[in-house]
């Protein structure tokens, strides 16, 4: 058979599949069933900007945990504050940064002008300058804006709160003239706002949206509507969806709930048949851990990931649960040979292990008793070492192709 055939074949072998992307993590769904109070709450804080532009702005912080819809709600507010903009005349623009793919200060305020100025170059500008640049091209064009610092925590963890505080200087400064931006604050864990010094935080004006887990029948009325958008019609049944939800109402999330259906739709492709069967939710669930999440993988570099396969490998090969940092480099210089890779330096290398520990895919401590001098001991959280590895391996693969 030519290899031409087998792409005719697969491409006409039967798919529970509408529409795959509509179960991906960037896909922001048109609704969120059972986040209409918490939406609706955050328009309430909103409406005096919107009734009065220009007189007041306003500082929000929504958090809770993973994949419970924060990054959803931001986006789907986004959206809605846009359209009534519009329709009262009002030029207004909502910007989302992830603070975790942007990791520095310049880059957060670098996404914020490129939204408006695609040409901005990526070097060559302090943040201060890009500031001055902001507030130009808002006063010029008579913009409103609202930011939202999605995963925020992450910045925060590593002690840098100064894009926190620049802007807030910033907006503060505005507070006699036209108060033109607002701002929202998206954390995993509040804990990390409280230690902000107490100006700070006191000028975050204490309104604060939780997002609570959500139980299984709430995660059965999620996935039941995300499945009429990416499932063909009777490819599913409400069982399997509410089986779904019990299986990851254990953390109320989200996301683990839709990739848990998007896994079980691939099993009945792969088996070509047309209904996801509660065996396949079975298997999916065995296949994927709450903490692993698909997309994680993606994001990271291929040295990120070269770094994390080498502390596998050590793990591995001494069946412990931690290892040196100075064993992860000899194991991650091999690991370059194979392939083909020039290893980077090592205070590169420590980046890395920093990066990788703050998306919980490691954890690190100081050495104990038993090991000469003070050396940082690298480990793993809960997930089983041969699944981390196999979803590794995928998209290492990906990476070279
Ligand atoms: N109420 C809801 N209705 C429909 N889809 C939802 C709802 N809540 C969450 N989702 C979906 O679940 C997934 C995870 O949500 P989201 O990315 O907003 O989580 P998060 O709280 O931002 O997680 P993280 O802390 O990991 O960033 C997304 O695909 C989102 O569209
Ligand atoms: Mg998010």
């Amino acid at each position: 058979m030519l290899l031409t055939d087998i792409f005719e074949e697969e491409l006409r072998s039967p798919t529970v599949f509408r529409d795959e992307s509509k179960l991906s993590a960037a896909y922001v769904p048109s609704s969120l069933p059972h986040r209409a109070s918490e939406l609706r709450e955050l328009i309430r804080l909103f409406l005096g900007v919107m009734k009065n532009p220009g007189e007041m702005s306003q500082r929000v912080t929504i958090s809770g945990s993973i994949g419970i819809g924060k990054t959803a709600l931001s986006k789907c507010f986004g959206k809605v504050l846009e359209e009534y903009a519009h329709t009262h005349n009002m030029n207004l623009h909502y910007v989302h940064v992830n603070c975790r793919r942007k990791k520095s200060r310049f880059l957060i305020l670098r996404e914020v002008v490129h939204h408006f100025n695609p040409n901005v170059p990526h070097r060559g500008y302090s943040p201060e300058e890009l500031l001055h640049m902001l507030d130009h091209l808002l006063e010029s064009q008579n913009i409103f804006l609202v930011v939202a610092l999605d995963e925020l925590d992450f910045l925060l963890r590593r002690n840098d709160a100064s894009l926190l505080y620049d802007l807030i200087r910033w907006t503060d400064e505005q507070l006699n003239g036209v108060q033109r931006v607002s701002l929202i604050l998206i954390v995993r864990d509040r804990v990390y706002l409280k230690e902000l010094d107490a100006g700070t935080l006191s000028s975050l004006q204490n309104n604060h949206i939780y997002l609570a887990p959500y139980s299984a029948s709430q995660l059965g009325d999620i996935l039941q509507e995300r499945a009429k958008e990416s499932l063909f019609d009777f490819s599913i049944n409400s069982d399997v969806i509410y089986l779904i939800g019990d299986i990851a109402s254990e953390r109320g999330d989200a996301r683990f709930a839709l990739e848990l259906l998007w896994r079980a739709g691939k099993y009945a492709d792969r088996d070509k048949v047309t209904s996801i069967l509660p065996e396949y939710v079975r298997l999916a669930k065995a296949d994927i851990h709450p903490d692993l999440r698909k997309d994680i993988f993606q994001e990271l570099s291929l040295h990120h990931q070269l770094v994390l396969l080498a502390i596998i490998r050590q793990l591995k090969k001494h069946r412990a649960a931690y290892t040196t940092t100075g064993n992860v480099e000899v194991t991650y210089n091999v690991i370059c040979e194979e392939y083909l890779e020039s290893p980077r330096k090592h205070t590169q290398l420590w980046e890395y292990v920093k990066d990788l520990e703050q998306l919980c895919l490691i954890t690190t401590k100081i050495s104990g008793k038993g090991i000469r001098g003070k050396t940082t001991m690298i480990g793993l959280p809960d997930a089983p070492l041969s699944l981390l590895e196999k979803e590794l391996h995928n998209s290492l693969k990906e990476c070279e192709k």
